[in-house]
């Protein structure tokens, strides 16, 4: 493993597997069942211009309180998706400054495996939730040509906190729809600096995103053909 680039923003690591794990990942992916996001409903993370992505389970690092194991399995699962778990617990804790320290900022982390095939990306957003400390990207296809696109593309500026605006409901309380469909404020964010870096999804690369960032990932091109963007992405979370 080697660090490639390390900014404000974003670290990026190279050869993040060994040559056997990075194999048994791949060969994790291709037996995974996935499903297309918006399968039962609009996931509204997800643009309506994103094209169709799929994802498979939730994967965490450690066990998930009662309300939210309905869908996930906890390491060890016993599949090759354990030796990306184990590195990226080994790597978080070099790096306590950008990913947050292990008990006070995050309890554990979770891992999804996606597919985005040609004409999917996802829009500029953050990864807001409160209780993320960072969010990462792996690639776990083991091919990539610099004409497929599927670019991260990562804000440069030091602007990290996008919230959501909260809506009068008729219930008398206020809540945040999100910004699915009315992204101003996410434009303007992205506009105002307009300037940052592009991580290209390189095969067994580790992108690890600072909290709040800005971020987006460009469409899988034409040129891809049925080449898709394998990643397994998730979050350094709290456990409340
Ligand atoms: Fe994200």
């Amino acid at each position: 493993m080697e660090v490639t680039t390390e900014n404000d923003q974003v670290i990026v690591f190279d050869e993040f597997l060994s040559a056997e794990a990075f194999r048994f990942v791949w060969n994790f992916v291709l037996e995974a069942r996935f499903r297309y996001v918006n399968n039962d409903q609009w996931i509204k993370a997800f643009r309506l211009m994103d094209g169709a992505a799929l994802w498979s389970d939730v994967f965490t690092s450690k066990p998930m309180p009662s309300d939210r194991t309905a869908m996930s399995q906890s390491y060890p699962t016993g599949k090759g998706i354990d030796c990306f778990i184990e590195a990226l617990a080994e790597t978080a804790k070099g790096y306590p400054e950008f990913v947050g320290e292990e008990g006070p900022d995050w309890e554990l982390f979770f891992v999804r495996p996606y597919l985005y095939p040609t004409g999917a990306g996802l829009s500029w957003h953050t990864d807001g939730r409160q209780d993320v400390s960072c969010a990462f990207v792996y690639y776990a296809h083991p091919e990539w040509n610099a004409s497929w696109g599927a670019e991260l593309l990562v804000d440069g500026s030091d602007f990290r906190d996008l919230t959501y605006p909260e809506l009068e409901m008729y219930d008398g309380e206020r809540r945040a729809p999100g910004l699915h469909m009315d992204h101003e404020i996410t434009s303007r964010a992205v506009m105002n600096f307009g300037v940052g870096t592009y991580v290209m999804p390189k095969p067994n690369r580790l992108a690890l995103i600072r909290r709040g960032v800005l971020h987006r990932i460009n469409p899988v091109g034409a040129a891809a053909g049925d080449h898709v963007r394998s990643s397994l992405t998730g979050f350094f979370m709290s456990n409340d």
